[in-house]
């Protein structure tokens, strides 16, 4: 079932572009280039505040969608992982609508903070892969992904599907909110619609980056650092390379470096930037001189731009295509993916199996 792939997460790593498709073609119209959901059957310009629940990688793709929620629809949004959440009494007031997300749609700790939301009052939406799961059949609106069955234990493929589901959320929000224009709009679904390429142009480094792994892979610690959307991205890219490569990693706000972590940096720590041009960038690389002044060796994960201006002096750099700010966390998952799977195989770990890991929790 592998084909001619070493390990199930590097074909799930590979499939990308194409389960993003077609996960898309479910979320937008083509032809009238219109963001399109499942029947919704509640008046979705009446949620006055989204609480969004996951755990692990799926509690990433939450984190990312809370800037575009706010961005595109303005709506206020609330997210925990959801072992916090179920037992933190949180408030949920009458018009909220909590949001679920997991590629299995069984872990205990999420459903059990579904159940909670449910008895509350509020609405609730999930983004699960697994249609017959729990959570699908609890749901008062299901929005599924169609990544196909993931079974590498490192999740990749049902991220970058949640976060596709989640930006046509997004901007179907706006649009009922009557925040986006029409042109708005279709610009908006011809960004996602590039996606595809956009990860096939992304997978196109695989060699580059299987080299690069050499740099990584004696490393004890190494840092991952992002801003906005690209935040967590950064955990994102820690949790991958902890999971399957077993070395210690942590994902960072880029401004938050210099309020403890920095303390970390020497030569001995490759930091990993994850940073597409615009108009955050130019603070991103005064973050980078700080580690480049005390020694720290920087992986530049960043478009032609963002390379011409802050390449130099990088122990590496990943060039990613110029892409849309909305797709951007789609495209930049795939560098941080191939990048923990070739230090992984460059250790030899298991990494279809990493240690002490599940596929499915569902204890709690
Ligand atoms: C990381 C990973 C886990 C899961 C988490 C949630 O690679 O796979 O962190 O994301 O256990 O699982 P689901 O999405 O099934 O609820």
């Amino acid at each position: 079932e592998k084909g001619n792939y070493r390990h199930f997460m590097q074909k799930e790593i590979f499939e990308q572009p194409t389960v993003v498709a077609q996960t898309l073609r479910s979320y937008v119209r083509q032809l009238e280039r219109t963001v399109a959901l499942p029947q919704i059957d509640f008046d979705i310009t009446s949620i006055n505040r989204v609480t969004i629940v996951a755990c692990g990688t799926s509690f990433y793709a939450g984190m990312v969608a809370k800037y575009w929620f706010e961005m595109f629809a303005r709506v206020p949004v609330d997210i925990d992982v959801a072992s916090e959440f179920r037992y933190r009494d949180p408030v949920l007031e009458p018009g909220g609508l909590a949001l679920f997300i997991s590629q299995s749609g069984e872990t205990a700790d999420t459903l059990a903070a579904l159940r909670h939301c449910k008895e509350a009052g509020q609405t609730i939406a999930v983004v699960v892969n697994v249609p017959t799961s729990s959570m699908a059949r609890e749901a008062d609106l299901l929005l599924p992904t169609h990544a196909g069955p993931e079974i590498g234990v490192a999740s990749t493929k049902a991220f970058t599907c949640q976060l596709a589901v989640l930006a046509a959320l997004a901007a179907h929000f706006a649009v009922k909110k009557g925040r986006l224009s029409k042109d708005e709009e279709r610009a908006i679904v011809d960004h996602l619609l590039e996606a595809p390429a956009c990860l096939n142009a992304a997978l196109d480094h695989d060699d580059d980056i299987a080299q690069m792994a050499h740099l990584i892979a004696p490393a004890r610690d190494v840092l991952y650092l992002g801003r906005g959307p690209d935040y967590p991205l950064a955990m994102e890219g820690a949790l991958k390379l902890k999971e399957i490569s077993y070395i210690h990693a942590e994902g960072y706000a880029s401004g938050e470096m210099k309020h403890g972590p920095i303390a970390l940096i020497d030569d001995h720590v490759p930091v990993v930037v994850l940073a597409p041009s615009g108009p955050l960038f130019e603070k991103t690389v005064s973050n980078m001189q700080e580690v480049r002044a005390r020694g720290g060796k920087i992986v530049l994960i960043s478009d032609a731009e963002g390379i011409a201006e802050a390449g130099e002096g990088c122990m590496a750099t990943i060039e990613m295509p110029k892409v849309h700010p909305l797709i951007a966390p789609l495209v930049y998952a795939v560098p941080v993916q191939l990048l923990a799977y070739h230090v992984a195989c460059a250790k030899g770990t298991d990494v279809d199996q990493p240690r002490n890991l599940a596929k499915s929790v569902t204890v709690e």
